[in-house]
């Protein structure tokens, strides 16, 4: 899920669908609540990465705020941009093993660096991309065939998901991750056909008087 949203993910997580949690800046300031409380929160609530993101811009800074956010849980994930000194930290931080998702990717020159640089993941914002009349999806098809081109071992996440169209199309070009918001999870279970169905079997059912219990 793509949420800082504590009430949402204790929801959500009752489906056992959810493999980890992304969350940015503008997530956390959603939520109201202190990065540092609402990222330990969430890394009890899944068992998953929890991408928690540096604020800072230079590559010092990111070292040590990435320090203080890997102390709160052992599942956080740290996030950076796609910037030369997100670069920087990101390769500094895998050569230590630890989780690193790089964000804000708009182009598949910036997944190369992002995978040469010992990304665990990266995050193309495929909407962002189509708010602008480009073709998020077509990112995420280049940056998956150069990925198997030399077998990079970075992860595809697929972020700024607007529509369950995203999700079917990221994998059916075969992108390892996609990080959903709420609405869109919840929109993934729905069909007219299956309510209608449903209906009809419950009802054919209840006419036969029949209990399995
Ligand atoms: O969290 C990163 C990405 O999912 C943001 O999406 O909808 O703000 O473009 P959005």
């Amino acid at each position: 899920l793509d949420s800082a949203d504590i009430n949402e993910i204790k929801e959500l997580c009752k489906t056992n669908l959810i493999d980890g949690i992304t969350t940015n800046p503008s997530l956390i300031a959603k939520s109201g609540g202190n990065i540092l409380d609402v990222i330990k929160e969430i890394c009890g609530l899944v068992r998953g990465p929890v991408s928690a993101e540096v604020t800072a811009t230079d590559h010092k800074a990111m070292m040590m705020e990435a320090e203080k956010l890997l102390n709160l849980a052992e599942n956080v994930t740290i996030k950076v941009p796609l910037t030369s000194d997100g670069l920087l930290t990101c390769k500094e931080l895998s050569k230590n093993n630890v989780s690193v998702n790089v964000t804000l990717c708009f182009s598949a020159s910036q997944a190369i660096l992002a995978a040469k640089a010992g990304a665990t993941f990266i995050s193309p914002f495929v909407g962002r991309l189509d708010d602008i009349g480009q073709s998020g999806l077509d990112l995420i098809y280049d940056i998956v065939e150069i990925y198997n081109n030399y077998n990079y071992k970075t992860q595809v996440l697929v972020a700024s998901i607007r529509g369950v169209n995203h999700v079917i199309e990221s994998a059916k070009i075969g992108a390892d991750v996609v990080t959903i918001p709420t609405k869109t999870f919840k929109e993934m279970f729905n069909h007219p056909l299956t309510d209608k169905g449903l209906k009809a079997f419950l009802s054919d059912w209840q006419d036969t008087g029949q209990s399995i219990l």
